[in-house]
């Protein structure tokens, strides 16, 4: 049998084969709420500028209703045979609604239909995630806000560098995943232009209104070219772009997660609520769910490869490998959306040893800086100086295995006959990160001024 919705000219049915290769309706049924909206939209507009009557508007609008609850009902049979979502439908409108059902593509093609499908889906999607980015941010301040004074090691190389506060290091996450957000943002902004009636590439004859459809289905205005309209995937990849970076910044914090809450490190406790034991070693608490954001880069950056690649070299317009757009996207923004809610619920969730992390910040000698600086301004001794005299402090207290707040002052004198007993001060680790209080420092004072400032743009945001 010849397709019946664009059979006229083939004498024989496709192969199988073809069939199965051709068709998209097994993973573009997704998009069945968008085709609904697209098609309602476009019969209103159809109806205003008097190319089709009302009686078959109004027919057209009814059936597709129905055919929306049919779907959510679970009553709808899906077709392979009809290929994708858009021929689903209007065949099945056909059958309810008779020969008005043929008008709806009048001035259409699948070509904008599907354009305009993936773009409302997408657009959907991004707004969801621009609030769960913005819930992890929120997350993240108020555990920052109540720990903007708790200690602990920072690190470079992951090495004790400096004492830091945990507050301080939430917040760089709050900062990063604000640029995520403004990523997503600003995509959305992009692509708010409605493709419908760029026809199948050319526009149409049809005096229709293409700035009322875009209007109807929330776009800021029509696209401006047809062509663009129906060849252009860049709104999806940019979707995928700002989804990778985010998904690659919150592998790190997963990955901190899982170190901190190593029995090694001892620094967070993770709640029964997003760990999981083992089947064979009792004592075993796994933090999956810190585990499997750490992966979700690998699925989301790859969702972006595999389309820059369909897409590339790829002649305007449309080509049936544009078909190949939607899993890997539809997959990106649903494990986008898990991984966000996860790490949300995984920061609230977790809980520090404040004495543990305050003891590692103690270690590695982590106020060496704090003692080169002391020397600096105390004996107005050059940085480069200071430093090697530092150094040389390290070096002793490593060998007698002391913290560098348990020398002797003889000792550190031995060293430099002009230190004093005021630079005791400043060798703790609390004295080092209340002195950290350049623009944008660890200081707990800085830390609680910035956790409280995201809060208030937080909370206003969200209501
Ligand atoms: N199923 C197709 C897709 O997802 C819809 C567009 C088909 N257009 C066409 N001219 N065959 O890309």
């Amino acid at each position: 049998m010849t397709n019946k919705m664009w059979g006229g000219r083939f004498a024989k049915g496709p192969d199988a084969i073809m069939s199965k290769i051709n068709a998209s309706i097994d993973f573009d049924q997704k998009l069945y709420a968008e085709d609904i909206a697209g098609s309602k939209a476009h019969a209103q507009m159809l109806v205003s500028q008097g190319i089709i009557t009302k009686a078959d508007a109004s027919a057209i609008t009814k059936g597709l209703d129905e055919i929306k609850a049919e779907i959510e009902g679970g009553k709808f049979k899906f077709s392979q045979a009809l290929e994708d979502i858009h021929l689903n439908i209007e065949s099945r409108l056909k059958e309810l609604i008779g020969d008005a059902a043929g008008r709806l593509h009048t001035a259409r093609s699948r070509n904008d239909q599907v354009a305009l499908d993936f773009r409302l889906f997408i657009r959907t999607a991004v707004d969801e995630l621009c609030v769960r980015v913005k819930d992890v941010m929120l997350a993240l301040a108020e555990k920052a806000e109540a720990e903007a004074a708790t200690i602990m090691p920072g690190f470079t190389h992951l090495q004790v560098a400096q004492p830091i506060t945990f507050g301080h290091h939430l917040m760089a996450y709050v900062e990063m995943l604000s640029r995520d957000l403004s990523r997503m943002q600003d995509a959305r902004k992009r692509m708010n232009e409605s493709p419908l009636g760029a026809a199948a590439l050319a526009g149409t004859s049809y005096r229709i209104d293409r700035t009322a459809t875009a209007k109807a289905l929330g776009f800021a205005g029509p696209t401006r070219n047809s062509m663009d309209s129906v060849a252009s995937r860049d709104f999806a990849l940019e979707v995928l772009a700002a989804c990778s970076i985010c998904a690659i910044n919150l592998s790190r914090l997963a990955e901190e997660i899982v170190i901190w809450s190593s029995s090694q490190f001892n620094f967070v406790k993770l709640s029964d609520k997003f760990t999981t034991g083992s089947s064979i070693m009792p004592q075993k608490r796994n933090p999956d769910a810190a585990e499997l954001i750490r992966a979700k880069p690998g699925r989301i950056l790859g969702a972006f490869i595999a389309l820059s690649v369909v897409m590339k070299g790829l002649p305007l317009t449309y080509s049936k490998d544009m078909q190949e757009d939607k899993e890997q996207v539809f997959d990106a923004l649903e494990n986008m959306e898990l991984a966000l809610a996860a790490m949300a619920g995984m920061v609230r969730d977790m809980k520090p040893n404040q004495t543990a992390m305050k003891a590692a910040a103690s270690t590695g000698f982590s106020t060496a800086t704090d003692l080169a600086d002391w020397l600096v301004q105390k004996l107005k001794m050059p940085f480069r100086e200071a430093h090697h005299v530092s150094g040389r402090i390290v070096a002793m207290a490593e060998k007698k295995n002391v913290f560098l707040s348990q020398l002797s002052l003889a000792e550190l004198q031995s060293v430099h006959g002009a230190i004093d007993a005021s630079v005791f001060k400043v060798l703790s680790v609390e004295a080092s990160v209340k002195s950290r209080i350049s623009f944008g420092g660890t200081a707990p004072s800085n830390v609680k001024r910035e956790a409280k400032r995201w809060l208030k743009i937080l909370k206003v945001k969200t209501k």
